[in-house]
């Protein structure tokens, strides 16, 4: 039977191999420095391989024009870029159930969900999935255009989502500025990166007053409120110190269970020897007064 989901098979040495599809990628992974790959001979079978020092692919066997992963709820297509990735971030996988499952019931007018740094899309899926009107946010205008054909490949062609070339601070600034509100946040900020006009992202010195943006930005009742990080500059306990103490002076607690309130973990893959790879942080931040 052919393979139709994603699967890390090994890890080691800085690279990870991972199928998509059936399709077999050997690429970088810092987070596997350090640790001995488990079955060496298992990477000749890799279809595709990212160089590290050219920065770029090697396929031994060709690209099919169309390569599609199925996931627990959806489908994301998936291309090999310059950049070493294939349009797909798996270890996001549990937040993307949390997503799918804990969205707000649908009302007239329906929930809304702002992606930040949205990428490939699979968030503003998932919210969508959710039954979420969904404002999509990237700065790459090649990268939000992966995002509406990801949507399509889920028959989401007509969903309310909204994909906005911007940066996400400016934008954020700008919802507020407008009264707009949300329901549900989602960002996963690089380290390093930079707005459409050129304005420089730093994670270490921008996520804070973004954060606070967000925090103004959501509804005060319900809300939902999901941070994911991958470099080290910044910390799990860095992020939710932050947000224990800025939750209780802006949302008036006495009134509410505090429901779900702030849960948060590493990201991980698992590998075929059930290894675990590091992926980073997550951060699920819940208020709920009535559902
Ligand atoms: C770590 S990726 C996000 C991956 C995403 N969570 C996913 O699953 O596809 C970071 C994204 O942030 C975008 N980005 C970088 N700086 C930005 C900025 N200032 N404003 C908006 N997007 C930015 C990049 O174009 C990139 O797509």
């Amino acid at each position: 039977m052919s393979e139709t989901g994603y699967r890390l098979i090994d890890f080691g040495d800085g690279r990870k191999l991972e199928s998509f599809a059936g399709r077999v990628f050997d690429r970088p992974s810092p987070a596997a420095e350090g640790v001995q790959k488990h079955s060496p001979s298992r990477w000749k079978s890799a279809d595709s391989v990212f160089q590290e020092t050219s920065r770029r692919w090697q396929h031994r066997t060709a690209v099919p024009d169309a390569m599609t992963v199925e996931l627990d709820g959806f489908c994301m297509p998936i291309s090999p870029t310059p950049f070493g990735h294939v349009g797909l971030f798996p270890e996001q996988a549990l937040n993307w159930r949390w997503l799918m499952d804990t969205a707000p019931v649908a009302v007239a007018p329906p929930a809304s969900g702002l992606n930040l740094f949205g990428y490939t899309g699979a968030s503003s899926i998932a919210m969508a999935i959710g039954g979420m009107k969904v404002a999509h946010v990237d700065a790459a205008k090649p990268n939000v255009a992966t995002a509406r054909l990801a949507a399509g490949c889920n028959g989401l062609t007509d969903h309310p989502i909204r994909y906005l070339v911007d940066d996400a601070v400016k934008f954020t600034a700008r919802e507020l500025r407008r009264g707009n509100r949300y329901q549900t946040i989602v960002m996963d900020p690089p380290a390093y990166g930079h707005g459409p006009s050129g304005k420089a992202w730093r994670l270490e010195r921008d996520l804070w007053p973004l954060i606070d943006s967000c925090l103004s930005l959501l509804t005060p009742e319900n809300f939902r409120f999901l941070i994911t990080g991958h470099s080290p500059q910044v910390r799990t306990m860095d992020v939710v110190d932050y947000l224990q103490s800025q939750i209780p002076p802006r949302f008036d607690l006495s009134q509410s269970q505090f429901m779900g309130g702030l849960r948060s973990g590493r990201l991980s893959l698992r590998d075929a020897q059930n290894r675990k790879l590091d992926a980073g942080f997550f951060v699920q931040c819940t208020r709920q007064l009535s559902r």
